[in-house]
């Protein structure tokens, strides 16, 4: 044991789409101290979505502070912080100039369509279709290549620091641990295998970055910086905080947000599954330590490598879910809060025969239809705010429905019941919803934090704080919310029909 583990707490930076968070864990995996701030979104075309890199460093910084700040106030000392892990948004593609550190374009999201036409061009292209199977995902928006390849073939500061062979790029977590480490004077650059699984650059089976993928997006290897891939726990590859009230603490952890909130739902064996209600949905199922290539639209990713014995999930992602409560506080302003969602919905019986599909980045999992937009169905002079509110709630519902009947086709097994968690779980009405849809037991646990959850403990697991999965048996146990489903088998075939021919009708709409 490296550390004693009854004085160790671990901090946890959650880095997700719309906010970023600092926890303080014990070792019982409960959080003693937080801190979230919100940082802006840049939509600066339809279908764009950027974040700023600096700021996002700036969010981070901001978090530790004021987590550790209260954490002191509690009456520790921040010296009894003993590592820090890393989670994030993935995909969400950050270039920068390798010599200097400063980054050459805002960082393009993981909703983000604009690739769309590119992506049409690479299916297009000879060996499209074996790509898949070397890196588990298939063509679409949503990965990093065609980000990177947008920035390469239009902005001129990312094109030249290409040909002059000093680009480098990486997902949020290599930008983070690179910055935090203070940039190019230490040059920490690594990302861990469940953010290079997101690339389409590294092969699912070895874990390394794969030639052939290379040389289909035709990089040059010589004029690009990779991030070295290495395990999601490990007590020195991610370096130290320089700066700040833990300078000096290790990082040890890291991992991709949806791996994270699988290990933070303790899914260590291949059976095991979490849906997350985040800005999107990602439902996670372990499948053991050998990656299983989806037939069914779903995606093979790496769970999480904290041992040299990789272990692995297919994945059913959702583009937009909390994200579609925001768009109706922020754009249709039919609420002050996300937290008001439920009372909305709760104003109405039904959904009134509206059916919104929140199409707002194409469809993901399992449809993949990268030129769908959002639509709404069936407005009359009846409908209310209540009935699309309830919609917007059914639409997340109904693609996990549809990611749990493809699950099932890959891997020949049917769920006994849901692990949830995510912002989207506390309503009621929605998670009774969705056991209504899967017609399986939605199974909530009161500590929500799991995403930070599961990169404190792959941090702990670097330093001894934890050292097999049994001393977790009991972590997050208490206080489980389980919704069983209500309506009958006829009832929910008859919704979801509907929706999937709504889905059908939204196919087409942007070029
Ligand atoms: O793949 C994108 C995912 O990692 C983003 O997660 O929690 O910000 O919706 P979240």
């Amino acid at each position: 044991v490296l550390v004693a583990p009854h004085e160790a707490y671990i901090g946890s930076i959650d880095q997700g789409t719309t906010s970023t968070r600092f926890l303080i864990f014990n070792r019982d995996g409960e959080p003693v101290a937080s801190h979230q701030v919100e940082f802006k979104q840049y939509y600066p075309h339809p279908g764009w979505h950027e974040h700023d890199p600096l700021e996002i460093i700036t969010s981070i910084e901001t978090c530790i502070e004021g987590a550790v700040k209260s954490f002191e106030d509690n009456g520790h000392a921040a010296r009894a912080i003993k590592a820090v892990g890393i989670t994030n948004q993935r995909e969400t593609t950050v270039v920068w100039d390798h010599e200097t550190g400063e980054p050459l374009y805002n960082a393009i999201v993981w909703t983000d369509t604009r690739t769309q036409a590119l992506v049409r061009k690479l299916k297009a292209r000879l060996g499209s279709d074996k790509l898949q199977e070397l890196c588990g995902l298939p063509l679409s928006t949503y990965p990093s290549v065609g980000k990177l390849l947008w920035l390469i073939e239009n902005e001129p500061k990312v094109a030249d620091a290409y040909s002059r062979g000093t680009l480098a790029f990486g997902t949020i977590d290599a930008w983070v641990v690179y910055r935090l480490n203070g940039g190019p004077k230490k040059n920490i650059f690594v990302t861990d295998p469940t953010n290079a699984s997101r690339s389409m650059f590294m092969n699912i089976h070895t874990l390394k970055y794969d030639e052939q993928l290379l040389d289909f997006f035709r990089f040059d290897m010589n004029k690009l910086h990779l991030p070295k891939i290495v395990r999601s726990s490990d007590a020195e590859a991610y370096g130290t905080l320089t700066t700040g009230v833990l300078s000096g603490v290790p990082i040890t952890g890291c991992l991709g947000d949806q791996s994270a909130a699988l290990v933070g739902q303790k899914g260590f064996s291949p059976g095991r599954a979490k849906n997350t209600y985040g800005t999107g949905c990602f439902l996670l199922y372990h499948v053991g330590d050998k990656p299983v290539i989806s037939t069914h639209g779903l995606l093979s990713t790496v769970a999480y490598d904290f041992d040299g014995t990789p272990q692995y999930a297919l994945e059913g992602s959702i583009a937009v879910a909390g994200s579609s409560v925001k768009f109706l506080q922020n754009n249709f302003e039919f609420i002050k809060s996300s937290s008001q969602i439920s009372v909305l919905a709760e104003t109405v019986e039904d959904n009134g025969g509206v059916t919104f599909v929140t199409a707002f980045s194409g469809l993901f999992a399992p449809y993949w239809i990268d030129d769908a937009r959002g639509t709404i169905f069936g407005i009359t002079a009846y409908t209310q705010k209540g009935h699309v509110a309830r919609a917007t709630l059914e639409a997340t519902c109904f693609q996990t429905k549809a990611i749990l009947d493809a699950m099932e086709k890959d891997s020949g097994h049917a769920l006994a019941e849901l692990a949830v968690d995510g912002g989207m779980t506390n309503s009621d009405l929605c998670m009774q919803t969705q056991a209504d849809l899967i017609g399986i037991p939605v199974e909530r646990p009161r500590m929500l934090e799991t995403t930070a959850l599961g990169a404190a403990i792959a941090a702990g697991f670097a330093i001894g704080v934890w050292q097999n999965f049994e001393e977790l048996k009991n972590v997050n146990t208490a206080g489980v919310t389980i919704f069983k489903p209500k309506i009958s088998a006829q009832e929910k075939d008859k919704k979801f029909a509907r929706w999937e021919k709504a889905v059908e009708m939204c196919r087409g709409w942007a070029d």
